[in-house]
């Protein structure tokens, strides 16, 4: 593949061999000397409009790693507040010597756009509200690395799918690779024809209480307050009682089921933190994952044999 914008983009091969290459990078992160010459004398340009804390460094990290040249560049600060276009920064990005784009914008479909503009390859670091692919392939290397399979695991998504680009992602890779998703949130968060048109198969519930007894990975979603008005969210605490994780309500899981959230999180929101911290939490561990997650995303695509 030349782009990674969608979790439709990867089918089951490609999704597969990306998770494997991470593997075989979290080794080089356990060694003494840490760096892999394979991108070397490329340059990787991270294009960030909105903020990010993990997909920013994480793509930084990955790509230095691999030897790149990493050129960082964030809205803020940028002739972007004088009104330059995206299509004018990339173009400015480009002529500097860009092989590859990570693009993160408020607007969904951005990253498809700037594909159309750039000769080098352009990755998604999450649009709007609708995707997120390199976090997609993170939970799922996440999940294989802790359960062993994504074929046949029952994981409920839970809470905030309507402003969701994790969530949407998710769906679609997790049915790629054989997992069974099931959206869980009040029903003003999650729209009636999501699931139905983002993969078949994928269940919708209501009722967190009798999801989780029969999920082995539960993943919770951010409250996202800043994309909503109050007609979607009318109280935080009614938010959490019905769909907040807690204690009690982790014990339902079955005791191999794992815990995630893509972060930042609400803590006391959507989840407490004693189950943030808790050893089913993987939520330390899927950061961790990311960076090699994305040098494999980096690699398959700059350093392949596809150039
Ligand atoms: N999970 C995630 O995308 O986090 P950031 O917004 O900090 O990058």
């Amino acid at each position: 593949i030349r782009h990674l914008l969608s979790g439709a983009d990867l089918d089951a091969d490609t999704a597969t061999q990306i998770l494997d290459t991470a593997a075989e990078m979290a080794t080089v992160a356990g060694r003494e000397v840490k760096k892999l010459p394979a991108l070397r004398g490329r340059t990787v340009v991270n294009l960030f409009y909105e903020d990010s804390t993990r997909t920013r460094i994480s793509f930084e990290a990955a790509a230095k790693r691999l030897s790149a040249d990493v050129i960082n560049f964030s809205a803020k600060g940028s002739s972007v507040t004088k009104g330059e276009s995206l299509k004018d920064t990339a173009l400015t990005l480009q002529a500097m010597g860009a092989d590859a784009v990570v693009v993160r914008h408020p607007a969904s479909g951005a990253p498809h756009r700037l594909a159309h503009w750039v000769d080098g390859s352009v990755v998604n670091a999450g649009d709007g509200t609708h995707e997120h692919p390199t976090q997609a392939l993170l939970d799922a290397y996440t999940m294989r690395s802790r359960l062993g399979r994504l074929a046949g695991l029952s994981v409920a998504v839970v809470g905030d799918v309507l402003h969701s680009r994790v969530a949407r992602s998710n769906v679609l890779l997790l049915s790629t690779l054989g997992a069974k998703v099931t959206l869980v949130g009040p029903p003003t968060l999650i729209p009636v024809d999501i699931a139905a048109a983002l993969a078949p198969g994928t269940g919708v519930s209501y009722d967190l209480d009798s999801v989780l007894p029969g999920s082995d990975v539960v993943m919770m979603l951010r409250v996202q307050r800043e994309r909503m008005n109050d007609s979607y969210f009318p109280s935080a605490r009614e938010y959490s009682r019905r769909y907040g994780l807690d204690g009690p309500r982790m014990r339902r899981l079955p005791e191999h089921a794992i815990v995630m959230h893509p972060g930042p999180m609400n803590r006391g929101m959507e989840i407490t933190p004693e189950v943030a911290d808790s050893p089913r939490s993987t939520i330390v561990e899927q950061v961790a994952n990311g960076v090699s997650v994305r040098m494999a995303v980096l690699y398959l695509l700059l350093g392949g044999n596809n150039r």
